[in-house]
């Protein structure tokens, strides 16, 4: 089989990435101590990055719902991360499958597989010593997103697998040196955010490699294509059910929360890294602007 310039560049990443997966990586089942009890009075996300905070809502809560709505919305996170990740792993699955297995790229993405194998347990396991129901993604939500895989391709589903990736990557940078929060919800952060800087390097080129030579029309489609399923990610973080933990109504939390400028912040917040790269793209754009800023990744104008 002849290998083109392209497959060099890519070589050559795979290679390094693969270097670097066998150099640094952790396993959650031996890395964290799970006996280990949680902190009272601890917080398990920041408070103003609590999707109510700065609220009406927010004001009836005591200190103490407020902790607890927090270790709510992290297992709802944490869950709804690992909906992210078994949907990358099945991307990553076909992509091995459709192509020449032997490369170091196919052999990375084995490895990628591998991690977020682990990342999923580790996100379950904590949601599980919260003592958390399993919120993830709400059942139409959860249904809808099937069709992915066979209307996703391209830049637009790399683009996607960033975005989810570095929005939460965003927030767990601040949170994993923030004294004030649990030490299992840092570690956890820890970890995650170490393995996931070679995945946003692997898919941040995958986005650049498979823009290059778009037709117009193909371009619009991935613009809205990308926009649309950012906008689905962006409303799944908080499943509504969280609210019922303080006694508060899901669908009086989850309007709270849209409406809540604080929560807007928190959106703009963990989209600063990601979107000035895709814009530079150039997978921001008509049609997908008004997505964009529902989905809190722009801003309103
Ligand atoms: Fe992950
Ligand atoms: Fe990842």
């Amino acid at each position: 089989m002849t290998r083109t310039l392209g497959d060099a560049g890519r070589e050559k990443t795979a290679e390094r990435l693969l270097k670097s997966s066998a150099n640094k990586f952790y396993d959650p089942e031996v890395d964290i101590d799970w006996d280990a009890p949680l902190v009272d009075g601890k917080r398990f996300i920041p408070e103003e990055r609590s999707s109510l905070y700065g609220t009406d809502l927010w004001e009836t809560l005591t200190p103490e719902q407020r902790i607890e709505l927090g270790k709510h919305e992290m297992a709802s996170i944490a869950t709804n991360g690992i909906w992210f990740e078994v949907i990358l792993m099945q991307l990553l699955l076909k992509e091995v499958d459709n192509g020449d297995p032997t490369t170091s790229h196919a052999q990375y993405a084995l490895t990628e597989i591998a991690d977020e194998c682990r990342h999923s347990t580790m996100f379950a396991r904590m949601s599980n010593t919260f003592g958390c129901p399993h919120y993830g993604p709400v059942k139409w939500r959860h249904k809808l997103a099937k069709i992915l895989p066979i209307i996703g391709y391209g830049p637009a589903l790399y683009g996607s697998i960033l975005v989810a990736e570095e929005i939460l990557d965003r927030l767990q940078r601040e949170q994993m040196n923030d004294p004030e929060i649990q030490p299992l919800v840092r570690m956890v952060n820890r970890i995650h955010v170490l393995e996931e800087a070679r995945h946003v390097t692997f898919a941040r080129e995958e986005v650049t490699r498979r823009i290059k030579g778009m037709g117009k029309v193909e371009l619009a489609y991935q613009r809205w294509l990308i926009a649309f399923v950012s906008w689905h990610i962006t409303r799944s973080l908080v499943n509504p059910h969280v609210y019922k933990s303080v006694g508060i109504r899901p669908r009086d939390g989850y309007q709270a929360a849209l409406n809540n400028p604080h929560w807007r912040a928190t959106l703009l917040f963990s989209g600063e890294k990601i979107m000035p790269f895709l814009d530079e793209a150039g997978l921001v754009g008509a049609p997908g602007m008004q997505l964009w800023r529902s989905a809190g990744l722009l801003p309103n104008k």
